[in-house]
């Protein structure tokens, strides 16, 4: 059990873990072997947290057990009526061996956020935080160590209560579990092709779109299936004003010729964390940034005249990526490329993975 002091802020005391190890934790040779090519989401660590709430006992039996199947009712309600929220937040091994995470307050909050608009309970940032570290106390040997290597960090939230009436769980689960993590892309970092989504919407005015939950991204999944049809990597969407929101899973940034930097914002957009960053490094470098509409419009004549000079898409799994191609049913567009997407890529990462200085206090150690 990690020992953390009561919180300074909310007078919370640390939540005590039940801890079961997994006895039958793979072997070092086997965890090398994933930790060497470990791609994206595909095999997981030994062990996952969990914590119970329900309306009577507020957030209680918290623990680490050994990874594997959930037990359900079927009539459990996130089966049905989709009620469930998640994060994703990696975890980065520094040269000393150390391991830090990014910004946690932020994904704590935005779970919060994800939280209240899907009628679920707001997990305290305290147990958040701690969730992390009772993780990684016992599966810290799967922080990789490889270049752009990361533990992908996968927090979530689920109505468990088994009824069939539409109202919010009397009963849900916390849970986080986590995954070594490559390159999210299989090209790396190459420049990214976007379809442009004409038929379908992923979120509407007053809807989910801000929030970080399942419905928002199966909503996605036939425009996604629409797009590597037409052997694109990501789909792009609109909203009913046909500006630009986002991507199926990222952000998306405009760098314009007099160095000013335009993302789309509206309610109906994920609040980005790595976009927040870059965003903050770009101001630092003197750049003006700006969060607006941009509409389908603008972006392609900016582009055709020359007054877009970069586009990239950016977001935790996929870190930075610029974009090198916008193809819709009739046009493709192909992207000017430049330099920025990739300067701040690196300088973002150089703070993640301790190589820069740290100077707006964004890392969290993880280990001590
Ligand atoms: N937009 C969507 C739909 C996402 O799934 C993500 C990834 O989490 C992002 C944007 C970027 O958010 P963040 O940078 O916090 O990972
Ligand atoms: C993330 O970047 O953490 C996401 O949740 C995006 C997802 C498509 C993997």
């Amino acid at each position: 059990m990690t020992t953390i002091d009561t919180d300074p802020d909310t007078g919370l005391d640390p939540l005590e873990f039940a801890v079961t190890r997994n006895l039958a934790a793979k072997s070092a040779a086997d965890r090398d072997a994933i930790l060497a090519n470990p791609g994206f989401g595909q095999s997981f660590t030994d062990h996952m947290v969990d914590i119970c709430w329900s309306v009577r006992g507020g957030w209680h039996r918290p623990r680490v057990s050994p990874y594997g199947p959930i037990s359900l009712d079927p009539a459990a309600a996130v089966l049905h009526y989709g009620q469930e929220i998640f994060e994703g937040i990696k975890a980065y091994r520094h040269a000393d061996g150390s391991v830090h995470t990014f910004r946690p307050d932020q994904n704590g909050r935005r779970l919060q956020r994800s939280a209240r608009r899907l009628a679920l309970p707001e997990l305290p940032v305290p147990y958040f935080l701690q969730s992390l570290r009772e993780l990684i106390a016992v599966d810290g040997a799967w922080v990789p160590s490889g270049d752009d290597q990361s533990l992908y960090l996968r927090p979530f939230m689920f109505a468990k209560e088994a009824f069939l009436g539409v109202r919010p769980a009397h009963k849900v689960a916390y849970y986080l579990i986590a995954s070594p993590a490559g390159a999210y892309f299989k090209g790396g970092v190459q420049p990214v092709s976007i379809w442009l989504s004409e038929d379908y919407s992923r979120a509407g005015k007053g809807g989910t779109g801000a929030a970080k939950t399942g419905g928002n991204y199966a909503a996605s999944l036939l425009p996604q299936s629409e797009a590597y049809e037409n052997e694109c990597d990501q789909v792009v969407f609109l909203d009913q004003d046909r500006n630009v929101e986002e991507l199926g899973g990222m952000n998306v940034v405009f760098v314009y010729k007099d160095g000013s930097i335009v993302t789309p914002q509206s309610d109906s957009i994920l609040e980005g964390i790595t976009r927040d960053s870059i965003l903050q490094l770009a101001r630092d470098r003197g750049h003006h940034v700006e969060g607006r509409n941009v509409s389908l419009d603008e972006w392609r004549q900016g582009v055709a005249s020359g007054d877009i000079v970069e586009v990239f898409a950016c977001g935790t799994a996929a870190v930075v990526t610029p974009i090198g191609v916008l193809k819709g049913r009739d046009f493709i567009d192909e992207q000017p490329t430049g330099t920025l997407a990739l300067e701040l890529r690196e300088e973002l990462t150089d703070i993640q993975y301790g190589r820069a200085e740290d100077k707006h206090g964004w890392l969290y150690r993880l280990d001590a």
